[in-house]
């Protein structure tokens, strides 16, 4: 715990493929692709508040996911699964998020799919890798930690210029924890089509609490938010 608590850190990032068992992994596996069974809705924007980073992808929303995936619901509010992540995080990691950001599913499926630079609203997220093809064709992470979201002026390149960026590939069943307010991070696109799905459970810090969250940019619920430049 000494060691990874370090880790996440400085790093902003770990990889935590077991912190849950095979079992527990496959039907979480079975949750998410039975839930993009339905028809998914496929998002191609800019979005302001990121600088006009792009997003390509289909997503399932979160209201839709906790009203049909107990098993998700219950296993994100679990008290063993969020007192391990406190541990590693050293904070308390805390089950209170707007409904519209608890979960999200996303599927990138297209060449160019990516979903481009940006931080969290909330402190931590736990992302699970569904599918993802060999990092050849593209879907990896990348992370510039220590870093922080201004939505009127988020300076991407510059923070590009001025800090080191972390790669990171996967493979199919692999888990992450990721500090999303402090982490810019971004997947890179794909360069042929391929299927890419994660399970993104987001959760908050104490501090978040207290702040008020509500900005113009959930894209995710709405496509026409006022910060999305749609692109069809
Ligand atoms: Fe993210």
């Amino acid at each position: 715990m000494f060691s990874l608590r370090h880790e996440f850190a400085r790093n902003g990032f770990i990889q935590l493929r077991d912190i849950v068992d095979d079992g527990v992994r496959e039907k979480i596996t079975a949750a998410v692709n039975s839930l993009i069974e339905h028809p998914l809705e496929r998002r191609d924007l800019h979005l302001a508040t990121t600088d006009n980073t792009p997003r390509y992808m289909s997503v399932v929303r979160s209201e839709f996911i906790a009203e049909n995936s107990p098993l998700i619901n219950t296993l994100s509010k679990s008290e063993v699964l969020l007192d391990t992540l406190s541990v590693i995080a050293g904070t308390r990691v805390v089950p209170s998020v707007s409904r519209d950001e608890e979960y999200l599913i996303t599927k990138q499926e297209r060449k160019g799919d990516t979903h481009g630079w940006h931080w969290g609203d909330y402190s931590f997220a736990l992302i699970w890798i569904i599918e993802t093809p060999p990092i050849a064709k593209g879907g990896m992470l990348q992370c510039v930690p220590h870093t922080s979201w201004d939505k009127a002026n988020p300076r991407i390149h510059e923070l590009l210029c001025s800090n080191p960026i972390a790669t990171y590939g996967f493979k199919t069943g692999d888990i992450y924890f990721l500090r999303t307010d402090t982490t810019l991070h971004r997947t890179i696109a794909l360069n042929e089509d391929a299927t890419w799905i994660i399970l993104n459970m987001t959760w908050a810090a104490e501090k978040d609490l207290v702040r008020n969250l509500h900005g113009n940019d959930r894209w995710w619920e709405d496509q026409h938010a006022e910060a999305a430049k749609n692109l069809t």
